[in-house]
């Protein structure tokens, strides 16, 4: 007789690793498709964030206690056409120089898909304490009528398509370098914010 001889059970244990594997890869494809579908059908965009109106009345600055009322409405818009998000918790503080000066919780909210929702903040310093330093640089770019703020928003969000809802996410926007007029009517130069999650 010519040629190795393969006992009859070595060769059924090959054919049973050919299955498993075609039918591995098998599964392996059907999931890669499946996400590649879903993914075209739902098409995720990301947010878009503006700051829209700013307006600080009430300004006061005395030594390095400040008082202000600094209200902002931001614009969310949510260009997708398949996901909705719920806004789980909702917090926006508003900075100068690296300090907090004022923050704003939010209340929870859903945002259905292709929607643009304005959020009215408006948050209140009453006697906050600044650093001498960061007080100091206020008061001198206070006398020029314009200061530049920062406003943060952080959100705890999920998505939802269809019925099917995700896990949390964190959402973070920034909106630096806004200009605003301590206690005039000067207009308000709109902000596109820098979106994150
Ligand atoms: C801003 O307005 C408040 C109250 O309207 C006033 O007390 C404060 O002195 C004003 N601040 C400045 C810097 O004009
Ligand atoms: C801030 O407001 C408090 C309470 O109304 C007042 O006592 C304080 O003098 C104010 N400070 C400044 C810097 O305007
Ligand atoms: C966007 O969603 C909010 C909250 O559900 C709703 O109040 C608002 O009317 C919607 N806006 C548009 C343009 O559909």
């Amino acid at each position: 007789m010519a040629g190795p001889v393969v006992p009859a059970n070595r060769q059924g244990n090959q054919g049973l690793l050919r299955c498993i594997a075609v039918a591995i890869i098998a599964i392996l494809v059907l999931v890669g498709l499946v996400v590649l579908i879903t993914w075209l059908v739902i098409r995720p965009k990301k947010l878009v964030y503006t700051l829209e109106s700013g307006r600080v009345s009430g300004f006061g600055l005395h030594r390095d206690q400040l008082n202000g009322t600094f209200d902002f409405t931001l614009k969310a818009y949510n260009p997708n056409r398949r996901v909705g998000l719920y806004y789980d918790s909702i917090q926006v503080t508003v900075s100068y120089d690296y300090e907090t000066i004022a923050f704003q919780t939010l209340k929870p909210f859903f945002q259905p898909r292709h929607n643009v929702t304005h959020f009215e903040v408006k948050t209140v310093a009453q006697s906050v304490a600044l650093l001498p330093s960061v007080a100091k640089d206020l008061r001198l770019e206070k006398s020029s009528g314009e200061i530049e703020l920062k406003i943060r928003l952080k959100a705890r969000i999920r998505f939802k398509v269809g019925i099917w809802k995700s896990s949390h996410y964190n959402l973070k926007v920034v909106c630096s370098q806004v200009e605003v007029h301590p206690n005039s009517t000067k207009a308000f130069k709109g902000k596109k914010c820098d979106v994150d999650f």
